[in-house]
């Protein structure tokens, strides 16, 4: 099995002399550019800068991040990791997979009998949460194909049409992507398809980071405004939506990227299936209800004030609001459970809804 583009040393590898290589998601598809973390304070920058993003990939960098935070020399080094888990889970406030990862680390640390083996645990058990998130979205490809296939089955000759929103590709995990791995395997296939891409402002991760990674394995798409996908909805131009999670809780309520309730709310309204792709450690096992209690981070007003873009010679910043008009930069929505029509995980296709998620999840139920 190969998911083009995406099976070589995925967005997070760690490179010659043990060093922690990123893709700089901040360049992307301008620049193909590499950034070396080497310290925990180069973790929590990348995370915050969003040099890395997307939540299974904020919780790898996270885990590696406490392994870098363990090389330093200290007196007490559970002090130490615990004061680096605080730093990092300050980064973002959203993913869930940044606070399971963190407090992953310090547990294993604190198994650790002997300190001086600390560090080495610490790097085999980053290395480990890294290749459970490769499987998984090997895992929710597998599950969400039939989807495809299915579709595929009632419509041909004519291209199963998808939308997506955001960046939930391999950029965002390490390998394959959440919502992207069933459409990798789909085209594998041979099963003709087409992406909508909602651009997903303000920081456009559809437009060029899920544009950049169909491009590189040649999958037919479409970057649309994000407000198109109505129209698209209503005239029988999507037969399935699939976006990624960063949250979802146990009642099956989800947080993604800004403007994800929106297109849940125009599928409902026009039956076109709406499904989440995520890992189980996008899922929230400690939280009830999604929408009154994810915390939903809100950025700089300035992605908001500004655009980027390519000039020709450089990346550039431009402004696109008048000088003294106001702006707010909300990251995320919370979609209500009744929303979704099912959960791909790595486990298998579940409704959204406590019991569908125990269902699948029993050993993790708490
Ligand atoms: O702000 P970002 O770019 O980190 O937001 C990412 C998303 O919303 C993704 O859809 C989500 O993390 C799913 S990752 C497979």
């Amino acid at each position: 099995m190969s998911f083009e583009g995406s099976d070589v040393n995925g967005s997070l590898w760690v490179g010659e002399g043990g060093k922690i290589h990123v893709i700089d998601q901040r360049v992307l598809p301008f620049r193909e550019e590499e950034f070396i973390l080497n310290t925990l304070e180069d973790a929590c920058f990348s995370i915050r800068e969003m040099v890395v993003r997307g939540a299974p990939l904020i919780g790898v960098t996270a885990a590696f991040g406490m392994y870098l935070a363990s090389g330093n020399n200290s007196n007490n080094i559970m002090e130490t990791l615990e004061e680096a888990a605080a730093y990092l889970n300050s980064s973002r406030p959203t993913a869930v997979n940044l606070f399971t990862a963190t407090r992953r680390m310090l547990e294993t640390a604190a198994y650790c009998h002997d300190p001086a083996e600390i560090e080495n645990t610490l790097f085999l058990e980053a290395s480990r949460i890294r290749e459970e998130e490769i499987v998984s979205c090997r895992n929710i490809g597998e599950h969400g194909l039939p989807l495809i296939e299915a579709i595929w089955e009632r419509k041909k000759p004519s291209p199963v049409q998808i939308l997506t929103h955001c960046n939930a590709g391999w950029l965002s995990t390490v390998k394959y992507g959440t919502a992207t791995a069933p459409i990798y395997l789909a085209h594998q296939k041979g099963i003709p398809i087409h992406i909508w891409v909602d651009e997903t402002r303000p920081r456009n991760q559809g437009a060029r980071l899920t544009a950049y990674e169909l491009g590189l394995a040649g999958i037919p798409h479409s970057v649309i405004p994000d407000n198109t996908g109505g129209h698209l909805m209503q005239h029988g131009l999507v037969d399935l939506v699939i976006v990624g999670s960063d949250r979802t809780t146990r009642n099956g309520d989800v947080a993604n990227k800004i403007g994800t309730y929106l297109k849940a709310l125009a599928a409902f309204d026009n039956q076109v299936p709406f499904y989440v792709a995520l890992p189980s450690s996008s899922i929230d096992f400690n939280m009830e209800d999604g929408l009154r209690n994810i915390p939903v981070e809100e950025r700089s007003p300035e992605e908001v004030v500004h655009t980027e873009g390519w000039d020709g010679l450089g990346i550039t910043r431009i402004r696109v609001l008048p000088e003294n008009s106001l702006a707010r930069n909300y990251g995320f929505d919370v979609t209500p459970a009744r929303l979704v029509t099912g959960l791909i995980t790595e486990k298998g296709i579940c409704p959204a809804t406590e019991g569908g998620i125990s269902g699948l999840f029993e050993d993790l139920k708490i």
